[in-house]
This record gives C-alpha cells, sequence and structure tokens, in this order.
C-alpha cells in the first residue's frame, strides 16, 4: 500500500466536524476503495477549547490556517471554513502555492476568485476540487466535468438554496406571511450567517455561477448573474400561483443564447407537477440538458452535515486514488471571459400590482404595457377593502429586460402604489 494521505482540515464547523466523523468510522472502507490510507494529522479553527462532538485529541492544533496549509505533515488542505475572502483565501493560496492540492465546500470563494485559484493550481500543479460547494450532497460537479464531458451542455437550471426552498414550501402549506416563516427558519438555524445571502439569492447564484462556468467553458462570472431574492414574495403571490397550477421556486438557469450566456436567479413560477414543482423544503434539485444525453435531473439534500460531508470526500477519494481534473474541467487558460446575455430569453411573467382604485388607473397600466410591447395574457383585479386595488397580470412571453422598462414607465404614471412585482413562468 503506498504512503498515506494527510489531511490538514481548517473548520471544523457543521461540514469540518462531519468529514472527520467519516474519515474516523470508515477508516477502512476508504482504504480499500483508495489503495491509501486517509488520515487527519492537523486541524484549525477559531475556538481551540469548543466540544465539537468528536475526538481531536490525536491531531496537532494550528490556530493559523495558513500555518496548516503549509505544514509539512499535511499533504491535502481541506477548506471548511468560509467566506469568500480573509483565512480561507490566504490558506487556500497558501497550500496551492506550496503544490498542495486543496478541497473546499466554498463557493463564495469559488465564485469570486475562481479563475485566479484555477490558474493559480494549475501554475503550482495541484487540484482544486468543491464537490460540495454546489447542492451540497448531489454530485453535479462530477456529472458535469466526468459523466457529461461528451455533451454540448445547453442549459443548467434548478433549485441551489434549501432554505429557500424550505421557506417557500413552509409559507405554502401553513399560509403563514413570508416575514412568519423567516423567523422560523432562523430560529432553526437555516439561514447563513448573513440571511441576506440565503434569501437574496447570492448564495444560490454563487452556485450557479461556478456550474454556468463548468458547462460552458467560461470564467466564472458572478457579476453576470440577475439576482433576484424571495423577500418579496408574499403568501398570496403563492396562492395565486397555485390557483393557476404553478408553485413558486427560487430558479436559476444558465442557458447557453445565441447573443451569450444568460444566467438568472429569481423566483420564478414553475408548473406543480413538474419535477422542480414538486420539490418540498430543504431539497435542492438540479437539471443540466445536454444535446446527446437529453435532460438529466439530479436531486438531494443541498446542505447538513452528512450530505456536505459525503461530497467533501468525494473530491479526497479522487485525490487519494491520484484522479485529477482540472477545476473547472477545462485548463483555466483555455477558458473564455464569459459574454452576457442579460435578461434576453422571453418567458411570460406573472405580475402583481397595487393600483389606486379611480377611473382610468387599469387603462393607464395598460397602455403603458402595450406601448412598451407587452402584451397581456391574463388580467385580474382582486377584492379589496381600501382605496388600493390588487391587480395581477400575466403576460405572454417577453424579454425580462423589456418587462422591466415597462414597469418602469407603468410607475412613472403615479397609478401604482410601491414597485410591482415580477416573476417570471418558466419557459419549458
Ligand atoms: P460553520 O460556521 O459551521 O463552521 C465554520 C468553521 O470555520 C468553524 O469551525 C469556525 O471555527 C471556523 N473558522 C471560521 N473562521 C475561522 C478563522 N478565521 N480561522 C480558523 N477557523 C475559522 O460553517 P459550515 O461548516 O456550515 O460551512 C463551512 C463551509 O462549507 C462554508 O464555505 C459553507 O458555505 C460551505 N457549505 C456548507 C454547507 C452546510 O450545510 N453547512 C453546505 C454546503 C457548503 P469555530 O468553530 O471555532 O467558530
Ligand atoms: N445556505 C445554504 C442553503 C447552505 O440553504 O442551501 C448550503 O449551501
Amino acid at each position: 500500500m503506498t504512503s498515506p494521505l494527510r489531511l490538514g482540515i481548517a473548520g471544523l464547523g457543521t461540514v469540518g466536524t462531519g468529514v472527520v466523523r467519516i474519515v474516523q468510522d470508515t477508516a477502512d472502507l476508504l482504504s480499500a476503495r483508495t489503495g491509501r490510507r486517509i488520515e487527519i494529522t492537523a486541524i484549525s479553527a477559531r475556538s481551540r477549547g469548543k466540544d465539537r462532538g468528536v475526538d481531536l485529541s490525536a491531531y496537532a492544533w494550528e490556530d493559523d490556517p495558513v500555518a496548516l496549509a503549509r505544514r509539512d505533515d499535511v499533504d491535502l488542505f481541506v477548506e471548511l471554513m468560509g467566506g469568500s475572502d480573509g483565512p480561507a483565501k490566504a490558506a487556500t493560496e497558501a497550500a496551492l502555492s506550496a503544490g498542495k492540492p486543496v478541497v473546499t465546500a466554498n463557493k463564495a470563494m469559488l465564485a469570486l476568485h475562481g479563475q485566479a485559484l484555477a490558474e493559480l493550481a494549475e501554475a503550482n500543479g495541484a487540484p482544486l476540487r468543491y464537490e460540495a460547494a454546489v447542492a451540497g450532497g448531489i454530485p453535479v460537479v462530477k456529472a458535469l466535468t466526468e459523466g457529461l464531458a461528451g455533451n454540448v451542455i445547453t442549459r443548467v437550471s434548478g433549485v441551489m438554496n434549501g432554505t429557500c426552498n424550505y421557506i417557500l414550501t413552509r409559507m405554502e402549506h401553513s399560509g403563514l406571511p413570508y416575514e412568519e416563516i423567516f423567523a422560523e427558519a432562523e430560529g432553526l438555524g437555516f439561514l447563513e450567517a448573513d440571511p441576506t445571502l440565503d434569501v437574496g439569492g447570492i448564495d444560490a447564484g454563487h452556485k450557479l455561477a461556478i456550474l454556468s462556468a463548468i458547462a460552458f467553458g467560461t470564467q466564472v462570472d458572478f457579476d453576470g448573474v440577475q439576482l433576484q431574492g424571495i423577500e418579496r414574495v408574499s403568501i398570496d403571490d403563492i396562492h395565486r400561483a397555485r390557483d393557476m397550477g404553478y408553485r413558486i421556486k427560487l430558479l436559476g438557469e444558465a442557458r447557453r443564447t445565441d447573443a451569450g450566456i444568460e444566467q438568472s436567479m429569481r423566483p420564478t413560477l414553475v408548473p406543480a407537477d413538474s419535477p422542480l414543482g414538486q420539490l418540498e423544503g430543504g431539497t435542492n434539485m438540479v437539471v443540466i440538458e445536454g444535446d446527446a444525453v437529453g435532460q438529466i435531473v439530479l436531486r438531494g439534500a443541498g446542505a447538513g452535515e452528512g450530505p456536505t460531508a459525503s461530497a467533501v470526500m468525494s473530491d479526497v477519494i479522487d485525490i487519494a486514488r491520484g484522479f485529477t481534473l482540472p477545476t473547472f474541467g477545462q485548463p483555466a487558460s483555455s477558458l473564455a471571459p464569459a459574454k452576457r446575455a442579460n435578461a434576453v430569453t422571453a418567458c411570460a411573467h406573472y405580475v402583481r400590482l397595487m393600483l389606486r382604485d379611480e377611473p382610468g388607473a387599469l387603462a393607464r397600466v395598460a397602455t403603458v404595457l402595450g406601448q412598451a410591447g407587452i402584451s397581456i395574457d391574463r388580467m385580474r383585479q382582486y377584492d379589496h377593502p381600501g382605496a388600493d386595488a390588487p391587480v395581477l397580470i400575466v403576460t405572454h412571453p417577453c424579454a425580462p429586460v423589456d418587462l422591466s422598462d415597462a414597469l418602469s414607465g407603468v410607475v412613472a404614471t403615479g397609478v401604482v402604489r410601491g414597485d410591482p412585482v415580477a416573476l417570471q413562468i418558466q419557459t419549458p
């Protein structure tokens, strides 16, 4: 048997302790599968004294993750601290610069610095792997870089943030408003330390940008993701969508268009009877479309100790086996800057607005939309006790960018209160 693979793990929170557990509990299985012992030699976290529910007494401790990454008895650096910059990035760079492989679950770091890190990894001949960074336990990075490598990928879509799917499905089942379910999710510890990462669509946008880079052979372009969070989705929106046969999901879509790569992460009405429409709670789903394979649907736990540690271990095992791949599935130097095509693909939209209930108000809205080339498919005004009338409009397919401009014109008429809410209806 070859020499052991010695891990240095920085970050001993939910994911880090999960990885320690797998290494400790399945040592024989791991060596049978890889032909090497996989051992932990050194660890790092913020607080040394914290009880983490696993025995860490055999491992050397480093306060500084960068020092951990540089230790001579660490062959593979496992970064599980999080944060796009700071110690996570510094320690990852230190390991790669020393020619050591890195495994990370850090989608924020990869979404913002993926290209530079991939170049550093390749310059030093050190693999950088991140299966856990996207959709937790679902092996979607492997699916794209390996299983579907013979396809021209045309579209990657899906639900990639479990917290948002939990909030939206709980609202629907309980009939309670967003604010109450948000507080419930916070109480259950589901939300990131900065909740806007989840509910603002940023976390899911990071994941989509990573998948998009692999799928289309472009540099990661997180700034090119059109982001819209779930904060303005109301319980009424959920009920009205359901009445029309839809459910609302925070849906990510990256597609190859004639104009370039289009990436969006936003609340979207999807058919209730589709696989995405049936997704409940914190589960994730990724749908991949390739020219040869057709459509692939992957579904599973997108977060949590076991699922995420499972994904980290798949990368560790690949490295133990000596299997390597360029970071985004092809050499970093061959990744083209992404040509952005923002909000060009036409789709139907659900638009909710509060209209001043006075003569001619509805006509002015219809006129502005018509002048902008937005065609109304369905329209309904709901019962209302006060002076403002809730109006729901479903448009015929139009480019989101055109609708957005048209709604600015609607607001400028002065007949609506507040900003309209516009949600896309999924294009098949
Ligand atoms: P946690 O907050 O549970 O754990 C973070 C760990 O990093 C803690 O042990 C913390 O130390 C340590 N840490 C933080 N800052 C420093 C620092 N400056 N120096 C040394 N150690 C530090 O995070 P998770 O385990 O949930 O997440 C880890 C990574 O995995 C993140 O990138 C996250 O986005 C990603 N991820 C997480 C998923 C999940 O389900 N939790 C799913 C998919 C990806 P201490 O414990 O002492 O405070
Ligand atoms: N906050 C993320 C989610 C954790 O809710 O899906 C996993 O990345």
